[in-house]
């Protein structure tokens, strides 16, 4: 047969989620590589809430490759963008000498333009770099053809990426391999195993974070013993206690250790020197608050996770969503400026008994939070056919009001 001519022009679009850690990642071995001190364990949550959108077009009549993050042109020349980069095309050269031909091959030298944007404010330090990395390397490996393990791709962009790549629960193990082709994440259980299982993100008012995860973690890793001692012997035990309450959607078991575990990221920040203050007042006023609700109930039913930021995530179930929610809005009371409190999936109304509220509730402190998102684990990143979703116009530009 005739061989396939080069296409002129090929566009992609895929979206991708934020994964919350459970067993959280903190601190590296190898900083170009991206390979962490220890394994971690998230929870993927849904795309209906929560994901990045990312185009990625390659073109011969593209003269730069470009890039815009939110309609902004931004810099193509990071270094870890141009790492996933280069990496993709690599595998898409390996992969290429037998496939067939039903597919034009796209020209690898050919430059690329890349429009993401996120559905959620990025100001809100919700963790996107994630997703971004995680729906980058997805839309440039379906644009080049590549498929198989993209997990150590996605690493390169940013360490909690490589987790974003699978939906449900999944594991990055930290491998052993100086060169990290172990280093790799892997789905524990699909989204569905856990039907019943529920995420609140409490957005709370306030700056953005003062250090940034990879600074923060290089500091960690230079001067905490106690960081030392976590990856060694602590997140080794956990990862495998943890797995086994997910196996058997065991709450209590998985909140309890998801709460201490949070709490032990924490404190390695606090023995970071000069230490490291992720949590702030608020923070503290909702770990404060879950206790109380669980010690009224005499079981776990609620527990949060935070990571490098003041922003709490609750998991719960759902049978237990509409009460924590009330009781969360008594506490923080929303100071009415328009905007929606209560996001994404819907949330029952539940009426709070006297002994709940006076045991529970508080001194409340009114704005302190302000909006919850409800969401639920979801899927890993997805292809999206439908061109008229595509961030860029066929001129390869960003399109107006997409
Ligand atoms: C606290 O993945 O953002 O969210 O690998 O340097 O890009 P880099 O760091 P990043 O760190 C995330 C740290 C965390 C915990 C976690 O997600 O496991």
């Amino acid at each position: 047969g005739a061989m396939a001519e080069e296409q002129a022009l090929a566009m992609v679009t895929c979206t991708a989620p934020v994964n919350i850690a459970v067993i959280k990642y903190w601190g590296k071995r190898d900083n170009d590589l991206i390979l962490p001190i220890n394994s971690s364990l998230s929870v993927t949550l849904h795309q209906d809430q929560l994901k990045t959108t990312t185009t990625a077009a390659a073109s011969r009549d593209f003269t730069e490759d470009r890039l815009w993050l939110n309609g902004e042109e931004a810099d193509m020349g990071h270094p870890r963008l141009q790492a996933c980069l280069r990496e993709v095309r690599h595998l898409a050269r390996k992969h290429r000498g037998g496939s067939t031909e039903d597919v034009a091959p796209l020209g690898l030298s050919y430059k690329i333009h890349i429009a993401t944007e996120n559905n959620f404010p990025t100001a809100a330090g919700l963790a996107s770099s994630a997703a971004g990395y995680a729906c980058l390397v997805s839309a440039l490996a379906r644009l080049y053809g590549v498929e198989g393990e993209l997990s150590e791709v996605a690493r390169r962009g940013s360490g909690s990426a490589c987790r974003s790549m699978f939906g449900g629960f999944v594991q990055w193990q930290r491998g052993e391999r100086p060169d990290g082709r172990d280093s790799l994440a892997q789905q524990v259980a699909p989204e569905t195993h856990w039907p019943e299982l529920r995420v609140l993100v409490m957005v709370v008012s306030g700056e953005k974070k003062p250090v940034g995860s990879t600074a923060g973690m290089q500091t960690s890793v230079d001067t905490s013993p106690l960081l030392k001692h976590r990856a060694e012997v602590v997140v080794p035990e956990r990862l495998e206690l943890m797995m086994r309450h997910i196996r058997e959607r065991d709450f209590e078991g998985f909140g309890q250790l998801t709460m201490k575990d949070s709490n032990q990221f924490h404190a390695t920040c606090l023995d970071t020197f000069p230490p490291i203050f992720y949590l702030n007042d608020i923070s503290r006023h909702i770990i404060a608050l879950a206790h109380r609700f669980n010690a009224h109930h005499g079981r776990t039913k609620v527990a949060y996770t935070f990571d490098a930021g003041p922003n709490a995530v609750i998991f719960t179930l759902a049978d237990t969503v509409a009460e924590f929610v009330e009781v969360v809005k008594r506490s923080f009371p929303p100071t009415a400026n328009g905007d929606q409190f209560v996001r994404g999936l819907p949330v029952g109304s539940a009426s709070l008994p006297e002994e709940l509220l006076a045991a529970v509730v508080m001194e409340p402190v009114p704005g302190a939070i302000r909006y919850i998102l409800h969401t639920q684990p979801g899927p890993g990143p997805q292809l999206l056919n439908d061109p008229s979703q595509h961030l860029l116009g066929a001129d390869g530009l960003p399109r107006h009001g997409a």
